[in-house]
């Protein structure tokens, strides 16, 4: 799938391109480069709509002035950019991420990745918090669920952590390809992957990672609950620091036990028990 880059050059960068952030992952887009200039905001093709970017652009207009440029990422290029930029990324003392094409890390849990076009390679804080998490919680011999698979690098880390069975699901098709892919060249072999949302859950599961986004994870806290064991554990992230109370009181009103929170660079990890 191809996807959308929305390109804002600012005068100021402080505290606009947090604003055009927040507002943007209203409306679905899903990643964003900060640079000198301003911020590049992603969005798969799928689910952009130009209605609603116009009417985020009218908002921002009236607040502080800024030129922005929208323009179609092909597959091929967005995958030379990962060549180029993807660099490894350490998680914690035992966990590395690399690509195919980078020299071996020595770390107890080193996970390839070769991400494509895929969110999910432990640059993003929301990723990165999520794996931090998941040393917090007992993977051994339980049943995971990733929602938002993406690379599938949150489900490869469950099954290195000794899951005994995982699901991993994702709307996009490219991810849920790409996921498998991944899977393969971790030997990660307990993971099943399906291309589709949340209504493909079926069965109860001790751990549910979700990174997803705001409206999303809003709109399938009630099935996230439903589909939690007792004692089970729920991880949430993709949201923005004014989305934490709203979050937080939804799951905790479906009778969850909040664990704790963790913040990094305005983006959110809560994570519950059952
Ligand atoms: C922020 S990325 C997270 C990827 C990876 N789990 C990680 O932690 O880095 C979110 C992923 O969720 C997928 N996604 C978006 N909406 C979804 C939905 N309603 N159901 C399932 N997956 C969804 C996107 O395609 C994307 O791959």
């Amino acid at each position: 799938m191809n996807y959308i880059e929305l390109s804002f050059t600012l005068s100021e960068k402080n505290p606009f391109s947090d604003i055009i952030i927040a507002k943007l992952n209203e409306i679905e887009f899903e990643s964003y480069i900060e640079s000198e200039k301003g911020v590049d905001a992603y969005i798969q093709k799928d689910f952009y709509n130009k209605q609603k970017v116009e009417s985020v652009i009218l908002d921002l207009k009236s607040l502080f002035a800024f030129d922005y440029s929208v323009k179609e990422i092909e597959q091929e290029n967005w995958n030379s950019q990962w060549e180029e930029n993807f660099h490894p990324v350490l998680i914690n003392k035992d966990c590395a991420i690399r690509a195919h094409f980078h020299e071996p890390i020595d770390c107890k849990y080193e996970i390839i990745i070769t991400p494509k076009m895929s969110f999910g390679t432990g640059h993003h804080e929301t990723t990165f918090m999520m794996m931090n998490e998941m040393f917090e919680i007992e993977f051994e011999n339980k049943s995971v669920l990733d929602m938002g698979c993406g690379t599938g690098v949150l489900a490869i880390l469950a099954n290195k952590l000794g899951s005994s069975k995982i699901i991993a699901i994702d709307i996009d098709e490219w991810s849920f390809e790409n996921s498998k892919e991944n899977a393969k060249l971790n030997s990660s072999e307990n993971i099943e992957f399906i291309l589709g949302n949340v209504s493909k859950i079926n069965v109860e599961f001790d751990v549910i990672l979700s990174n997803i986004n705001r409206n999303i994870i809003l709109q399938d806290i009630p099935r996230y609950v439903d589909y939690l064991l007792t004692n089970g554990n729920l991880l949430l992230s993709g949201f923005l620091n004014e989305d934490v109370e709203l979050i937080r009181s939804e799951v905790e009103k479906l009778g969850l036990q909040f664990v704790s929170h963790k913040n990094k660079n305005k983006w959110n990890l809560l994570h519950f028990k059952k």
